[in-house]
């Protein structure tokens, strides 16, 4: 459809001598060689990209608790709270940008297994009974099928986060009842965005909680529900967080 995608600079070598030396036709091959592949790959990317947001909004339509505005802010949160355990641990600043990039992606897709959760549960006004609420579950396994077949480090990275984020530190989590270091770590930091995130908004069946009280909430569950060490790294960045929270705000 004739898109730019991409501006690609090629600066002429310069010899030995300083001089610059021009190109020559068999550079000019190489280099549109290179340009026609870097814009295939950038397409590529678009287009993975234009799919998920797609996903997201097939989820929302099912869902309407899980809003663009929520699943935009688990991601920022989910990528800071990464950050500062990076830095934490020395990860280099190129492995840090590809994780963020991955992890933002995988988080926006958190509950999108909802999309095979029947509406007489996901859209029940009252509270679930048992059965209910074990049928909910079932949308960390559904979510994580979708991605069964990974084909990018974003499948991958989306396959782990719907899976295990309801997953609990002490190992009462859902589906698995995985523990501890035993839950993938975007699933540990999707767990703290989501559970700070649904606490803090305003939902149909309830008020947002104020700040103090939702932070006690994560506090008072660091090494029982959260991993203690995350729940340390999000409070660290709790003005960050609190300028995420008004840069995607609910619609009234
Ligand atoms: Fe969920
Ligand atoms: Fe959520």
């Amino acid at each position: 459809r004739d898109d730019i995608v991409g501006v690609l600079q090629i600066i002429n070598a310069r010899g030995e001598d300083g001089q610059i030396s021009p190109f020559l036709d068999e550079d000019r091959q190489v280099i549109r060689h290179f340009g026609i592949s870097a814009a295939v790959a950038l397409e590529r990317a678009q287009i993975t990209r234009t799919i998920f947001l797609r996903m997201i909004r097939m989820a929302e339509l099912r869902d309407p608790k899980e809003t663009g505005p929520h699943v935009s802010r688990v991601a920022a949160y989910a990528t800071e709270i990464y950050k500062v355990y990076a830095s934490r641990r020395q990860i280099s600043s190129r492995e840090v940008e590809r994780q963020v990039d991955v992890l933002r992606s995988a988080a926006m897709l958190h509950d999108v297994g909802k999309v095979g959760i029947s509406d007489n549960i996901l859209k029940k006004p009252a509270r679930l009974t048992p059965e209910e609420y074990d049928a909910m579950k079932q949308h960390t396994l559904i979510g994580t099928r979708l991605f069964s077949d990974a084909r990018s480090e974003i499948d991958e990275a989306a396959a782990v986060v719907t899976v295990s984020h309801h997953e609990r530190w002490d190992g009462a989590g859902y589906p698995e009842g995985k523990s501890g270091e035993g839950i993938h770590l975007f699933g540990r930091v999707v767990a703290i965005a989501d559970v700070y995130d649904a606490l803090s908004s305003r939902r149909s069946y309830k008020e947002a909680w104020d700040e103090d009280r939702v932070l006690a909430e994560l506090r008072d569950n660091a090494g029982s529900q959260f991993d203690a060490g995350l729940v340390g790294d999000f409070l660290s960045i709790h003005d960050l967080i609190k300028s995420i929270r008004s840069r995607y705000p609910d619609p009234d």
